[in-house]
């Protein structure tokens, strides 16, 4: 199966269990958008739960807040959001569809790597054994070609980008001979900048100065109230605010499921330091997250770092935790130094001072921030994605199984009595209700065992406990383990222990 084919699958499957379901989907759907069902929520809370305490549990210098979504339409001048939060986009003039031109220029970039990629494997096919891919890549005249190509279009992209040049956008993608996937015809319009904030009106007022916005982040309500958390919590520097929310972006290339949404949740901190610090705390911070990323369990090798070249003017230091997802590495969180430019811009154009009294050395001045920013679903597809296996079993069946870490499973276990008869219920009710008050439990007694441990290895559940009839006797039950599919017998009364020791978090937030 292509990766293609298993990412189909898998957003299948997600829909089939409850997990996500398109947004607005008797309506035919609302692209971008998505509901998380009732498993989905589950798991989603659980991510939230290690993060928050992670962050704000385990760190006693860092809190955490809810500001609201709707801010003063200020604030996002002053972030730089109302002037430079765009995207440059282009339409075609026969299919009427819009596309961003970063965009297609980066898929034909990507299309003359695949072409590289293609050449190499006929090489390896030609020469067998004795195929050297680090000299062929430099001597074959096709690899060459494209190769000095790509660069030459990533570097024009990048220039005009830069330069904010939306002509020299137009003609570089005049020169490739970009065509339009849809109606395949290269009649372009110009490329023009598009804000990619929401907006709306506040209450009855209908002219400009009534214009809100959605907020794009959620770390300029952390900004804003930087000084009212410090005061009332009496932290001293350094120390950090933290918060979770959704943020609202008007995406115009927005694909591959959850990993591009207009609606969406971040999980953010920032970080508040004395200046001259900030490089010092940006790699504490670097190495602190890619520790929390890692203590999940989905493999080390499934995330890198990508240190930013190129900075934004209000950062001194970058970075992209990147992650190995069905297509490909991408972006899922950001650690970035910003300086002190947020406080000093919420200074200037709010006229209130943003600044902090430090007792140790008597000085007042605007903390630098370091910021990290993760996005809540892309978490979520991250581990659903590593998570989500199609086994072929020694008997010959095929199992598909969501090997979710036990921590994060929506589902901890299920009671399940053997048959529906013979007071099996009544004891699998009994041991229910007490298990339930610590463990998000399922009951089910509806069809054969072995399509019941299907139902729930499908949806991640790492415990299923079967009561039979010798469980009436012996008050024993027999546990099985989702992945191994190996099963035992233990005591009743043994089982909140066995089962909270995997289940709770106490194991992961150890490792970081
Ligand atoms: N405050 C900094 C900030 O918002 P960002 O890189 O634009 O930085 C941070 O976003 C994270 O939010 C990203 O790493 C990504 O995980 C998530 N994110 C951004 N845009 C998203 C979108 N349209 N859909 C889903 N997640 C998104």
């Amino acid at each position: 199966m292509t990766q293609e084919e298993l990412f189909k699958s898998l957003i299948a499957h997600a829909k089939e269990y409850g997990f996500i379901f398109q947004s607005s989907e008797i309506y035919d759907g609302l692209s971008a958008v998505y509901d998380y069902g009732q498993l989905g929520a589950e798991l989603k809370n659980n991510i939230k739960k290690y993060w928050w305490d992670a962050m704000v549990r385990l760190n006693e210098n860092i809190v955490g807040i809810d500001s609201a979504i709707f801010m003063h339409p200020k604030i996002w001048e002053a972030s730089g959001h109302v002037g430079a939060f765009n995207d440059p986009l282009i339409d075609n003039k026969d299919s009427k569809k819009r596309y961003r031109a970063d965009v297609l220029l980066e898929d034909y970039i990507a299309k003359l790597e695949e072409k590289m990629d293609k050449e190499v494997e006929k090489g390896r096919k030609k020469f067998g054994d004795s195929f050297d891919e680090a000299q062929f890549r430099a001597t074959n005249p096709n690899v060459l070609r494209n190769k000095s190509k790509a660069e030459e279009v990533s570097k024009r992209m990048n220039d005009a980008l830069r330069a904010n040049d939306l002509d020299a956008l137009k003609q570089l993608i005049i020169d490739c001979e970009i065509v339009c996937p849809i109606s395949g015809t290269r009649n372009w319009t110009d490329v023009r900048q598009f804000n990619l904030m929401f907006s709306t009106q506040l209450g009855s007022v209908s002219d400009e100065s009534g214009t809100i916005y959605l907020r794009p982040e959620t770390a300029q309500g952390i900004f804003v109230n930087f000084l009212n958390v410090q005061k009332t919590s009496r932290l001293k520097i350094p120390f950090g605010i933290a918060q979770i929310g959704k943020a609202f972006r008007n995406e115009i290339v927005a694909r591959q499921f959850i990993f591009r949404m207009r609606e969406f949740e971040q999980m953010e901190m920032q970080f508040f330091v004395r200046p001259g610090e900030e490089l010092e705390w940006f790699r504490k911070w670097k190495e602190t997250r890619l520790k929390w990323h890692k203590a999940i369990g989905l493999g080390e090798e499934k995330y890198r770092f990508h240190d930013h070249e190129k900075l934004a003017h209000y950062a001194n230091a970058a970075t992209d935790i990147e992650f190995d997802f069905p297509f490909g590495f991408k972006e899922l969180e950001g650690i970035h130094s910003r300086t002190d430019f947020d406080l000093s811009q919420h200074q200037k154009f709010s006229g209130r001072k943003m600044q902090y009294f430090d007792p140790e050395t008597n000085e007042s001045y605007i903390p630098y921030v370091i910021e990290t920013s993760i996005g809540l679903d892309r978490t979520f597809l991250a581990i659903y994605s590593s998570c989500y296996c199609e086994e072929k079993l020694e008997d010959g069946e095929d199992r598909v199984v969501l090997k979710l870490p036990a921590f994060l499973a929506p589902v901890k276990l299920a009671v399940l009595p053997l048959v529906k008869k013979d007071g099996l219920p009544e004891m699998a009710r009994e041991i229910m209700k007490d298990l339930k008050i610590d463990f998000n439990c399922q009951y089910d007694e509806k069809d054969s065992i072995g399509k019941r441990y299907r139902r729930q290895d499908a949806i991640g559940t790492p415990f299923c406990i079967t009561i039979d009839h010798q469980s009436l006797e012996d008050n024993c039950v027999t546990i099985r383990y989702r992945d191994s599919m190996k099963q035992e017998r233990i005591p009743v009364s043994e089982l909140k222990q066995i089962v909270g020791d995997k289940v709770g978090f106490r194991n992961v937030l150890e490792k970081i």
